[in-house]
Order: structure tokens, then C-alpha cells, then sequence
């Protein structure tokens, strides 16, 4: 790759994330105990509009947390997309429930939801909506869906920070939502996640398994947790992010609409979806679709990209396809063309927050005479 690379993502640490930093290291408060990661909960949880927040290591343990609260196990199916990360499916595995996969839409790449209906049976017991890219997933027939079948709702907003869904934030509808902090997210604390609720049960569940499931005689346990706590360092970075979540998503809508304007008129590209009816893409993400006119996929024209130094990474692969769910039995028979599809020609561009509008421009410059040259 060259030297003069412009990364796919650059987070912007220039608010007080230096002075919060220090004061742990002035303070001596280092571990999980500290003062700022109760901040960072309280924070997050007023942002997204409830009432308990749950710090946690990173997104992916947060939705272990979530999947275990709920007490989901053999017998138990959840449906989710296919199109996701890992992470959603193998909490799921992992606490010996059934993954039931459901494709994508073509237009916004959330999921279809028009298909969860049909996927719903008597095992059932719960639905995981992740909000992909910017956009978010349509909550109201999910909602409508849990309330009629008596299901709990996940809701992964690990992408989501900012955004809301007809004004209401993301994150505020599962019984138990999930927001991943790593630094390409809106707010960063470099690896970090957090689990929100509204409920005190569950809340208090996840507290606990959070932190090894240790009981008022310390030492002696009833159930197994894990170490999945977030350290006051983590959080004091989480604390200065937060402060200017508002101006981070003002900056990313801007370089959205920068992309949008400067690439509307390259045949052949799908580009994000910049409004519906519910919500204004954030574009946590700039996500590029390559129409079948196109004669490369996207693994060719991220090579290209990457050779001119502009950093990219490959859409979701559908977890359909995934080998090490194959090589348990899972998914054998599940067909998700859609999910095929996004993984086959979609990619996404750097839209950091550090970006430069200047970069932008060279980034674009770059894509448009790519795909001009396939034409
Ligand atoms: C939709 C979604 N869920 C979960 C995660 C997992 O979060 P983490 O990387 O913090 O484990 C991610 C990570 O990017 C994500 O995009």
C-alpha cells in the first residue's frame, strides 16, 4: 500500500479526551472502579432515552450479555439478517439457541422485514434488528411483530450512535440494546461497548454477569459470567466523545451529502440511501453497491483503490456463508440473494471523522475515475 494512504477511518480525538485521560492517570483510577465509567453509563443512557446503561469490554460481548439476560437456550430460534457481523450470530450459538437468518433489503440493506413474519414459529423467542451502515432497520413492523407473538426484541445499534428512527433515538426500542464503542463508531472508547435497558432485572443481570457473577460472599458463585468489564480509561475516552456526539453527527451527514453530490452521476454505482420516510442517513459508513454492469466485484475494485492509497474494507459477508457455521450443520439451506449479493459488490470508503473535505474529494476523484474507466 502507499505511503500516502487516506484511512478508511481516522477518529477525531480533540475534545477533552487528553484532560480525562490524565485525570485517571493524576487520580490513580485506572480499572473499571473509576468514576468515569458510571459517567459514560449515565451519559449513553440519557442520549438514548433509558434508563439503565451496562459499560461493557466491546459490542460483541455486549450482545453475549444481551442473549444471556434473556436467557435464551436450546430449543429458543432468534431471528436476525444474515447480513451482519459475526458477533450477532455467534452470541447466539454460543448460548445453544437457533439462529434464524432472514435476507436483506435491497435499498436500504437492513433487513427485509417483510420476511421476519414468515420466519416466525412457535420457538420463536426472540428478534435481533441490526441497523446497518447509517440507516436504520423499519422498527414499527418489528415492533408490531414482538407485541403480537409475545417476543423480545435485541436491538444492535452498535452503528448507530446519533441516530434516530421517527425521532426517536436508536437504541431506545429492544428490550435490551447494544452499542459498540470501537474507533470508527461516532463515539469511541479505542475498544468498548455497552448494553442499555429499561428494565431493572435485566439490567441487574447484566451487571452481574459482566462481572464474573460474583455474589455478596465473594468468591462463591451461582452462575457462571464473564470478565467482560470496561476500564475508567475506556470510559474517560467515552465521556469526551460523547460531549460532542451532536457535531460528530452533523460532520458525518456532511460527508455523506459530500460523497453523494460528488459521485451521483457515476453509471453503475449504487450509492446509500439518503433518506426515507422514518430517518436521515448518517452514513456511520459510506457504502458504495456495484450494479452487475459493473465487470469487476468489489474485491477488484477495492485492490484497485487500495494500490492508489485510498483505504476501503468489503461489506458484511452473509452469514449464510460462513464456513465456520457450515462446518456446525447451521444454514445449509438458507438462500439470502440479497446479502449475496451486497457482499459480492458492495464496499465502503474512508468517512472518518478526521477525513478532510479535501480527502473526500481525492477519494472521489479516485472512485469515479475507476468506474468511468468500466464503462
Ligand atoms: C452491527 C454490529 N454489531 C456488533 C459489533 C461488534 O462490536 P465490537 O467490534 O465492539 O465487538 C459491530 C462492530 O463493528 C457491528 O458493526
Amino acid at each position: 500500500m502507499s505511503s500516502n494512504t487516506i484511512r478508511v477511518n481516522e477518529p477525531l480525538l480533540d475534545g477533552n479526551e487528553r484532560k480525562y485521560l490524565l485525570e485517571c492517570i493524576d487520580l490513580g483510577w485506572i480499572s473499571s472502579e473509576g468514576p468515569f465509567v458510571q459517567r459514560l453509563e449515565e451519559g449513553m443512557a440519557r442520549q438514548v432515552g433509558r434508563r439503565y446503561g451496562v459499560a461493557v469490554s466491546n459490542g460483541s460481548a455486549a450482545l453475549e450479555l444481551a442473549i444471556a439476560a434473556l436467557g435464551l437456550g436450546p430449543g429458543d430460534e432468534v431471528i436476525l439478517p444474515s447480513f451482519t457481523i459475526i458477533s450477532c450470530v455467534a452470541a447466539i450459538v454460543r448460548a445453544g439457541a437457533t439462529p434464524v437468518l432472514v435476507d436483506s433489503d435491497p435499498h436500504t440493506w437492513n433487513m427485509n422485514v417483510d420476511l421476519v413474519a414468515e420466519t416466525i414459529t412457535p420457538r420463536t423467542k426472540a428478534i435481533m434488528v441490526v441497523h446497518i451502515y447509517g440507516l436504520p432497520t423499519d422498527m414499527d413492523p418489528l415492533l408490531r411483530l414482538t407485541r403480537q407473538h409475545g417476543i423480545r426484541l435485541i436491538e444492535d445499534a452498535a452503528e448507530m450512535h446519533g441516530q434516530t428512527y421517527r425521532g426517536q433515538p436508536c437504541g431506545s426500542f429492544g428490550d435490551l440494546s447494544i452499542f459498540s464503542f470501537y474507533p470508527n463508531k461516532l463515539v469511541t472508547t479505542g475498544e468498548g461497548g455497552m448494553v442499555l435497558t429499561d428494565d431493572p432485572a435485566l439490567a441487574e443481570r447484566c451487571r452481574s454477569m459482566r462481572n464474573l457473577c460474583f455474589q455478596k460472599k465473594r468468591f462463591v458463585h451461582e452462575e457462571l459470567g464473564w470478565n467482560y468489564r470496561m476500564s475508567n480509561l475506556q470510559a474517560a475516552l467515552g465521556v469526551a466523545q460523547l460531549e460532542r456526539l451532536e457535531h460528530f453527527v452533523i460532520r458525518k451527514r456532511e460527508i455523506g451529502k459530500l460523497y453523494n453530490t460528488l459521485l451521483r452521476d457515476v453509471p453503475g454505482l449504487q450509492l446509500p440511501l439518503a433518506v426515507t420516510d422514518y430517518a436521515e442517513n448518517i452514513y456511520w459508513v459510506y457504502g458504495i453497491v456495484m450494479e452487475d454492469t459493473i465487470p469487476f466485484d468489489a474485491e477488484a475494485a477495492i485492490a484497485r483503490l487500495e494500490a492508489q492509497g485510498i483505504g476501503t474494507r468489503p461489506f458484511f459477508w452473509p452469514m449464510h456463508r460462513q464456513p465456520v457455521f457450515h462446518k456446525m450443520g447451521l444454514f445449509q439451506q438458507t438462500y439470502c440473494p440479497v446479502s449475496e449479493s451486497l457482499a459480492n459488490r458492495g464496499f465502503y470508503i474512508p468517512s472518518g471523522l478526521g477525513l478532510t473535505d479535501c480527502e473526500i474529494e481525492q477519494v472521489a476523484q479516485a472512485v469515479r475515475a475507476l468506474f468511468h474507466e468500466s464503462n
